[in-house]
């Protein structure tokens, strides 16, 4: 075996040495378990501010059980946690700051190996990427999505729960008192959102990156084998040290096109796309828009869930979880089965066995939920890099649509105007929402997914395309074309689209265009002035470094990765 990475801190005698081991004896740990054993980081999001992670120091044990067993020696320690719903303006603001900390805590330890504790949306893509930029062996472990949500006997999913209530809440359909009472009945257990909103999602990818044992996207959190699969992370990390298996080999272009696959027959969010895009880059797999149109646009949709169909996470978990999906995709010659994955075995051989025992939930490749369903990448003068739909939970009508713009300035300029009875605005309008994205919240925002005019909402409509630079929860639906790039706070076009424009969208033609005359648009853009940036703090660095959404809105400076070396000592 490769000499430990943490023997440069424990396996000297000398005065660093010292050091490095007495401090850490005030914990009560033996002198022996500095003599060789790997050190196995637990990167742990817990944080009460982060419902969705927050039994997960009840999970990092089940973990330390299992390197324990297998001869290593679990410590765990803290990252930044990022709690979608109490995070104020945005989660993705923070993203990019918090797999920092990750990269840095570990590169900065004795760490051998580490395992990923990783629930809520942006708690994954940043926990993987700045293991990433490390390169140590690891292993990614969810916390697992909540039971299903129940009211009145019905299911109740996250997310799109409340942006369908609060629908009928604005038309008058449902009473705010019942409204309220719901509160409770969608958010019932432990976990992370159980439709296949952005968490669920990125633990599918995890799985399907090969990055997790099989079985971790599905498996409910409060479901005893969630604990054991903690278990078997915690044996399996500490192999993975022995085996020297690196992320950089599990990370490969073959896993990245797998991710893509099967995000298409998972109904995943377009969120997917900026968290790959971001963390290939962190690995140097060089991952475009055009590689999740090309992969992913005309694969079937398999899976139905919320808010593509109507199941939820617990009964994906019943029916077969992702192991079911891959096997299917594999038989149709959809997935790459020679991708290495954590267990040493390929993704192929994983899956080969997996069984589906509902076929309402997880339908076959030759008989889908929904056809040709996957991220469909548009182009055009309104997105010149590229912007991207979610055709399985869109419109079928709307797809091919032309309309007259009413135009949103901001988001603060949406919600003043929205429930106006006297806005100009049909169900044949297209509703365009500026400055959402990276820079311009900043932080790309899930406002993407505008809520319809009340007048409109009573008349029964039910969807219209709308479009923005901002991103949308993975719980969200509707005819939304999000991550336009560039945005309009870098002087996209999307900055000079005035009220009346028509736009004009061909979902089949990929194409997203602004009908007006190159000339106006130059004189348009003559008088644009580019919005003020941030004073000071996070803020300006990351409006001043983040890159535009088709590039994975990463900073500039931390793609790529520095090794896990670090040469000097702290004293
Ligand atoms: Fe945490 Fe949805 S809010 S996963």
């Amino acid at each position: 075996m490769k000499k430990l990475r943490s023997q440069e801190w424990y396996g000297r005698q000398d005065k660093m040495g010292f050091i490095y081991r007495s401090w850490m004896k005030n914990q009560g740990w033996p002198h022996d378990l500095f003599e060789g054993r790997p050190v196995i980081g637990i990167c742990n999001t817990w944080s009460e501010l982060t419902p969705c992670n927050g039994h997960f120091r009840e999970l990092a044990e089940f973990v330390k059980r299992g390197v324990w067993e297998a001869g290593g020696f679990p410590l765990e320690f803290p990252v930044m946690s990022l709690g979608e719903t109490q995070l104020r303006p945005t989660a993705m603001l923070f993203r990019n700051l918090a797999s920092m900390d990750v990269e840095e805590s570990i590169r900065g330890n004795p760490i051998d190996g580490v395992v990923l504790l990783m629930g809520c949306d942006k708690t994954t893509p940043s926990l993987l990427m700045g293991a990433a930029s490390c390169d140590l062996p690891a292993i990614g472990l969810s916390g697992g999505p909540m039971l299903s949500g129940k009211y009145h006997g019905q299911d109740l999913g996250s997310g799109t729960g409340v942006w369908q209530m609060s629908e009928r809440v604005r038309s008058g359909e449902m009473k705010l008192t019942e409204f309220l009472e719901t509160e409770s009945c969608m958010h019932r257990s432990k976990g992370h959102c159980m439709t296949m909103g952005t968490a669920s999602t990125m633990a599918n990818m995890v799985e399907a990156l090969g990055m997790s044992l099989p079985g971790n996207a599905a498996i409910p959190a409060v479901d005893a084998r969630r604990n054991t699969l903690a278990q078997m992370s915690g044996r399996r990390i500490v192999e993975m040290v022995r085996e020297d298996l690196c992320m950089s080999r599990i990370l490969t272009r073959p896993a990245f096109e797998n991710a893509i696959r099967a995000n298409a027959a998972i109904g995943g969010s377009t969120n997917a796309v900026i968290h790959l895009i971001a963390l290939a880059g962190r690995v140097g797999v060089p991952l475009t828009l055009d590689d999740f149109d090309r992969l992913g646009a005309s694969l079937p949709c398999l899976v139905n869930l919320q808010p593509s169909g109507k199941y939820l996470m617990e009964d994906l978990f019943y029916a077969g979880g992702l192991p079911a999906v891959l096997r299917e995709l594999a038989e149709a010659g959809a997935l790459d089965p020679s991708a290495l994955t954590v267990n040493g075995k390929s993704i192929g051989e994983n899956v080969a066995e997996a069984q589906c025992w509902n076929r309402d939930v997880i339908h076959p490749f030759e008989d889908p939920f929904k056809s040709h369903a996957g991220i469909t990448v548009l182009r055009g003068n309104l997105a010149v890099d590229g912007a991207v739909i979610k055709l399985s939970a869109a419109s079928p009508h709307l797809l091919q649509h032309r309309g007259r713009a009413v135009v949103f300035e901001s988001i603060e300029d949406f919600h003043t105007r929205i429930n106006d009875e006297s806005l100009d605005i049909d169900e044949n309008c297209v509703m365009v929402l500026k400055n959402c994205g990276p820079r311009g919240y900043p932080g790309m925002a899930e406002v993407g997914n505008m809520p319809l005019p009340p007048k409109l909402l009573r008349k029964g409509v039910t969807d219209m395309v709308r479009i923005s630079d901002a991103r949308m929860s993975g719980t969200a639906y509707g005819t939304v074309i999000l991550h336009i790039s560039p945005e309009a706070a870098a002087g996209g076009t999307l900055a000079l689209v005035e009220p009346g424009d028509i736009v004009a969208l061909d979902v089949a033609g990929r194409a997203l265009r602004l009908e007006v005359d190159d000339a106006v648009l130059a004189k348009r853009r003559a008088a644009w002035s580019q919005p003020q940036s941030p004073a000071r703090g996070w803020e300006k660095l990351y409006v001043e470094h983040v890159q535009q959404a088709h590039l994975g809105a990463d900073l500039d400076f931390l793609v790529g990765s520095s090794g896990a070396r670090v040469a000097r000592d702290s004293h």
